[in-house]
């Protein structure tokens, strides 16, 4: 599926509502968690992704898991390979649920102006990454935060 045009993921509640009930669209904040931007950070938020999830949202043989891993992975490889938080920064993982649905957005410190763009023709080993994303989630996109990036992605909650 083609990215969602920036701006247009539904609002959520931060801050002080974080793990509440958002106001907007009943969408809570579950977890948060900010890593060096290393290499060695994409377990640790492949991890931490199950840990939050498992078993209170979703039941550990759920293949939601291995998509949202995935896509957690790529998220978070890019915004290290990609933006300056590979280069002495940070990024944080933010994981949400809805009702009907699970939401990881993966916030880097941006790439001076450049975001996330889908290779037309993805040759030899790039450029295959947010073709993959797309494949997996239900919806994705990006959005500015400032100088950085937030890059989403949604899926269907299966239980
Ligand atoms: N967080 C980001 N900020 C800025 N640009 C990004 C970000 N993520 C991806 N991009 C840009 O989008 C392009 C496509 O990303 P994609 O993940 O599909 O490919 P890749 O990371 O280059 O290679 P691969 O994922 O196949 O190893 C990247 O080459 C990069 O230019
Ligand atoms: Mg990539």
């Amino acid at each position: 599926m083609a990215p969602t045009e920036a701006g247009s993921a539904p609002p959520v509640s931060r801050g002080p509502a974080a793990g509440r009930r958002g106001a907007d669209r009943g969408v809570d904040v579950l977890a948060v968690l900010t890593l060096p931007g290393v290499e060695r950070s994409v377990p640790y938020a492949r991890r931490f992704l199950r840990d939050t999830l498992v078993p209170g949202h979703v039941s550990a043989r759920d293949e939601v898991l291995d998509d949202m891993a995935l896509v957690v992975d790529e998220f978070t490889g890019n915004g290290i390979k990609h933006t300056a938080s590979g280069d002495g920064g940070s990024i944080t993982l933010v994981l949400l649920a809805g009702r009907d649905m699970l939401r990881a957005e993966v916030t880097d410190d941006g790439a001076g102006g450049l975001r996330p763009v889908l290779r037309a023709a993805p040759e030899g080993e790039n450029g295959r990454g947010l073709h993959i994303v797309g494949a997996l989630a239900e919806r994705w996109g990006h959005r500015p935060d400032g100088p950085r990036t937030t890059v989403w992605a949604e899926f269907r909650r299966r239980d």
